[in-house]
């Protein structure tokens, strides 16, 4: 079973309208054909450009950096999975490092987002990775296990045929410190062995995982050219429409 290769742009907090439609014109015009899917995750008030900017263009998609943990109603300033998908938007990221420790996301909270966002058929990005902290002390690897096993453990494997996972080691996270490429393999073989364990052998072999933190048009072809990674989740780099290009023609 072959996976699909990815490589997504989390735009974050940045850019005009005017400079993200330069962006995905830019990108749109210079990416190499491949078979490589191409995912845009803009700020909310400019999905709808980049929906309308990206249609007709095959291998090209919107994403949401968030949804809401809540249907509808009484929620001000909160953005549903439902409006998202009425947007023709196809994916959400959730538990970017940032919106666990910025935002104090709780696994409960995420998984009623994976919840919200899998009934209307959003896919998943969700974002898992330790602190340096963590790595100092080798706990990399119980920190990344428990948080597959306590938010996507309540999902069945139907439903996790429509996420994604990426791994994003939080001190690599926008500080120009991107994991080894042997770091970064030796944690999207170890995700595969949790998933067997939680899932099962199909379901770790066929789940895409993206490595994400610093990577860039210099270091992604390492990085992806390693066994277990499928792709990229790309923050600074994503917003320059030639370093994107490049990161897309790393396969
Ligand atoms: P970065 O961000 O590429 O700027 O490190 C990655 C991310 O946060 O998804």
């Amino acid at each position: 079973m072959v996976r699909s290769k990815i490589v997504a742009g989390n735009w974050k907090m940045n850019l005009t309208l005017s400079e993200a439609v330069a962006l995905v014109n830019g990108i749109l015009k210079n990416a190499p054909a491949s078979e490589v899917k191409k995912l845009f995750f803009p700020p909310f008030i400019y999905i709808s450009e980049v929906t309308s900017l990206i249609k007709g263009h095959s291998g090209f998609y919107a994403g949401a950096q968030n949804c809401s943990e809540y249907q509808s109603g009484a929620y001000t300033g909160e953005i549903s999975a439902g409006m998202l998908k009425h947007l023709a938007c196809d994916y959400v990221l959730v538990g970017h490092s940032e919106r666990r420790n910025y935002f104090k996301e709780t696994d409960t909270q995420l998984q009623q987002k994976i919840t919200l966002a899998l009934k209307n058929n959003l896919q998943i990005i969700y974002c898992v990775g330790e602190t340096i902290h963590e790595r100092k002390n080798n706990l990399q690897f119980d920190k990344v296990k428990k948080q597959i096993e306590k938010v996507l453990g309540a999902f069945n494997r139907e439903e996790m045929t429509r996420i994604i996972i990426a791994y994003e080691p939080v001190w690599a996270i926008g500080t120009g410190e991107t994991a080894t490429p042997e770091q970064a393999q030796e944690m999207h073989e170890y995700i595969r062995v949790v998933l067997k364990e939680v899932f099962n052998e199909t379901i770790a072999q066929t789940t895409p995982l993206l490595y994400g933190g610093s990577c860039n048009a210099q270091n992604a072809k390492e990085l992806f050219s390693c066994k277990d990674i499928d792709g990229g989740l790309i923050g600074n780099a994503s917003l320059k429409a030639e370093d994107f290009c490049k990161i897309i023609a790393s396969f």
